[in-house]
């Protein structure tokens, strides 16, 4: 069965494509390269030993979907396209809500008009409100978002559910990731963002490779343990692996269920950063600074349900994540851009 994954080239779609590749799916790629890099896609290729279609080009471009789904014979669409930064959609709201709804809107009434109604959605944690008791469970209070890039994930997950009421006939998964981070155990394939990067593990691997000076640790005054923020990290394989296995579910069910993909395990910045140190043998000098506004104290899953229904568990340590992600950085100081 042919998987069509929109925004392949990015970092979780990389990683996806490579876990599906090897689960014996083939796969189509869509991305317009807003945020990434056709180099991913070369080494998925080398790392697999298997070639795909890829087509540059733009999710809200319904004449470039229904090409796809006529060149193709889609069995099911996991939609990871659209934009992710949390401060840049404070700044850019329209652009949030243009691509991020949007993309959704026509990628699924294409699929209504050729009947392949498949879904996968990137959805996130940061749709659970701000006032819910940890573990966060699927049944959890959402909503109250405090950013546009949230309120999408938010809309697209009630835009999505709806049409699931509507027509029995859609298999939707929405997907909630934690916080993702590691990379491919090769090096080949890992997350590069663009300037400066606003999510915790490529800051500290950046440092580390002495492209930044030192790491602001955002506030120790939290109630938590060593009082630094808690969150539920995960590795990229992981989540990529929790795709494969939605893949399956989406086939046999329809209607629209959702899962949580995290660990169940919260780790501090101040073990994020000692657990980095020491597995890599790597300083990453720091300095505690204020707050960041909107973050919260603490925040990870109950990952229960994915592993009663989808037979799915997160299995690498924070110690593999933090190998992983430095191994991708020191081979490749710049990214893709080398
Ligand atoms: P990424 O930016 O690396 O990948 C997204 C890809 O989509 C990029 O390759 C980009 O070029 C492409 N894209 C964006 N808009 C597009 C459009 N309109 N048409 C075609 N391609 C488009 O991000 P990622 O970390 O791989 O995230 C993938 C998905 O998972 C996103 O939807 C993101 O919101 C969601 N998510 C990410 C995280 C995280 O921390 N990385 C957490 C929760 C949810
Ligand atoms: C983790 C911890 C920070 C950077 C974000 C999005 C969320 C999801 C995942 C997409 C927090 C601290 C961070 C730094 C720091 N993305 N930190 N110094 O905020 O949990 O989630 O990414 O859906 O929607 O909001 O992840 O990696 O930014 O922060 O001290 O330079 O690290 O305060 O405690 P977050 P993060």
């Amino acid at each position: 069965m042919n998987v069509l994954v929109t925004g392949g080239a990015g970092y979780i779609g990389s990683h996806t494509c490579v876990e599906l590749l090897e689960s014996g799916y083939g796969v189509v790629v869509i991305d317009n390269l807003c945020n990434s890099n056709p180099k991913s896609l070369d080494r998925v290729r080398e790392l697999t030993g298997k070639d795909f279609k890829f087509y540059e080009g733009d999710v809200r471009d319904g004449e470039l979907l229904r090409k796809i789904f006529a060149e193709n014979e889609i069995g099911c669409v996991i939609h990871f396209a659209g934009l992710k930064a949390v401060g840049e959609s404070v700044a850019q709201p329209w652009r949030y809500y243009d691509n991020n709804l949007n993309s959704t809107l026509v990628l699924t009434k294409v699929m209504e008009e050729v009947g392949m109604k498949n879904l996968i959605f990137s959805s996130s944690a940061t749709v659970y409100s701000g006032d819910n008791e940890m573990p966060l469970r699927e049944t959890s209070k959402t909503g109250s978002c405090t950013n546009p890039y949230g309120w999408t994930k938010y809309m697209t997950e009630q835009i999505l559910s709806g049409m699931a009421v509507a027509d029995k006939e859609w298999g939707i998964v929405l997907l909630r990731y934690f916080n993702p981070i590691g990379a491919h155990i090769s090096g080949r394939i890992g997350e590069d963002p663009r300037g400066i990067p606003n999510n915790l593990m490529p800051y500290i691997t950046q440092v580390a490779v002495g492209r930044r000076e030192k790491l602001s640790v955002f506030g120790d005054d939290y109630d938590t343990p060593d009082g630094t923020g808690v969150r539920d990290y995960i590795h990229v394989v992981d989540l990529a692996k929790g795709h494969v296995a939605a893949v399956k579910y989406v086939a046999a069910h329809s209607g629209c269920e959702v899962f949580n993909l995290g660990t169940g395990c919260g780790y501090s910045v101040l073990d994020m950063v000692r657990t980095f140190q020491e597995v890599n043998e790597v300083p990453v000098p720091y300095q505690i600074v204020d707050r960041r506004p909107g973050d919260l104290a603490t925040c990870y899953a109950d990952p229960a349900k994915s592993a009663e229904v989808l037979g799915w568990k997160a299995e690498k340590s924070l110690a593999d994540m933090c190998r992983d992600s430095w191994r991708w950085q020191s081979q490749n100081p710049k990214g893709f851009g080398e």
